[in-house]
């Protein structure tokens, strides 16, 4: 339907053959193929560990219920990410505190973090959003002197680095997701990586129904383990990561330069000090109806996206929790004007020609009334 999708998962005969493998092994559920994967992927980070689960919102509740986190407690989080990151805090118990972003890297604002600390703080977490770091050494200096924990939720940027150490290794802990969309995949899943053995083994209790021998129970836990045809895609995505995100930082110098010259729009910002591995390509626009330009990219056969069409606290699940009225003028401004424009490692440069052309006319079309 569209000649160009937003998303494009990179699954070829690698990925097919690891799945048939495990298959055929018969090892379906939890086995050795998820504790390869765990250890690559944790290897890959820079950190001592990895526990995966069946998904990245699961990774967020079972990594703040290790890190102790629960009823009477607060967690700062950024008032514009997507849901998990704010309902991970609900679904523990604990209360969610929304900081204002910055508007150039649409990443939480440390200052505003630190405004916003009290004797109720428990923890931040910073959301490296779109595949651009949040500022995770000052977060992290101010976590240290502040005595709460950093949790990274790196849902968005497998590989992104913030001076020069990989995002997921700058946390207490963190967390990624592998859902189909993300920079890699395993269909649904997630991970938590830590460098703290004690909170990995707390995450590995808590995904197995609390299980510390056979049929032995010590803690409440669930069932949130990953299988392991899904720690077997995750295996082969993990060895294509790199140049994945090599043709996506490609794609997005190339959207950026022929984009470069349009008036009303501002391109995505990558600080000195970042790797950007562009999960999405989000240009902002400022002086054109952002919907309008929207529908006319869908109508030439461009699929583009909005993230997201609201600040948290404007979410009908937040304003029924009383957070409906309190002022977030940058997270609200960035969901009003954010369009992301396809920039995965399937496009090729007729492609990205396309879409730049395609916004261009777009955007005439769509421009404010000048004066
Ligand atoms: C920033 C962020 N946090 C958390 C999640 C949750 O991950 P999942 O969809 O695997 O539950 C996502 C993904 O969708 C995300 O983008």
């Amino acid at each position: 339907m569209y000649k160009i999708k937003l998303f494009d998962p990179q699954i070829g005969d690698d990925e097919v053959e690891a799945v048939a493998r495990v298959l055929r092994s018969k090892w379906l559920a939890h086995g050795p193929e998820v504790e390869a994967f765990e250890k690559e992927f944790a290897q890959y980070i820079g950190v001592e560990e990895g526990a995966a689960v069946s998904n990245g919102t699961v990774a967020l509740v079972l990594a703040m219920k290790a890190l102790g986190i629960g009823p009477g407690d607060e967690v700062i989080v950024p008032n514009y990410t997507f849901v998990s990151t704010a309902t991970s805090v609900l679904m523990v118990g604990a209360k969610p505190v929304f900081a204002e972003v910055e508007w150039d890297t649409f990443n939480i604002s440390v200052e505003d973090v630190a405004k916003r600390i009290s004797s109720r703080t428990k923890a931040v977490v910073a959301v490296h959003l779109f595949g651009h770091p949040a500022d995770v050494k000052a977060l992290r200096e101010l976590a240290d002197d502040k005595g709460i924990y950093l949790i990274e939720d790196a849902a968005q940027a497998h590989g992104a680095e913030a001076y020069g150490r990989k995002v997921g290794s700058w946390g207490h802990v963190a967390i990624f997701s592998f859902y189909a969309t993300k920079n890699m995949t395993t269909g649904e899943g997630g991970i938590v990586v830590s460098n703290d053995r004690e909170v990995i083994r707390r995450v590995k209790l808590l995904r197995n129904h609390g299980q510390v021998s056979r049929y032995v129970h010590e803690v409440l836990g669930g069932n949130y383990r990953m299988t392991s045809f899904q720690a077997a895609i995750g295996r082969q995505q993990l060895k294509k990561l790199d140049a994945m995100n090599e043709s996506r930082r490609r794609n997005a110098f190339k959207l950026s330069r022929r984009l470069g010259e349009l008036r009303g729009i501002e391109l995505p910002v990558e600080r000195s000090w970042a790797k950007h591995v562009y999960h999405l390509y989000a240009v902002k626009i400022v002086e054109a109806d952002r919907d309008c330009v929207r529908r006319c990219m869908v109508e030439r056969g461009i699929e583009v996206g909005v993230h997201y069409p609201m600040a948290l606290t404007e979410q009908p699940l937040f304003r029924k929790l009383g957070y409906g009225d309190l002022e977030y003028p940058v997270s609200k401004r960035l969901s009003r004007v954010e369009l992301s424009l396809p920039v995965h490692p399937g496009l090729s440069d007729e492609d990205i020609e396309y879409i730049a052309s395609s916004l261009r006319q777009c955007l005439d079309r769509c421009r404010h009334e000048e004066g």
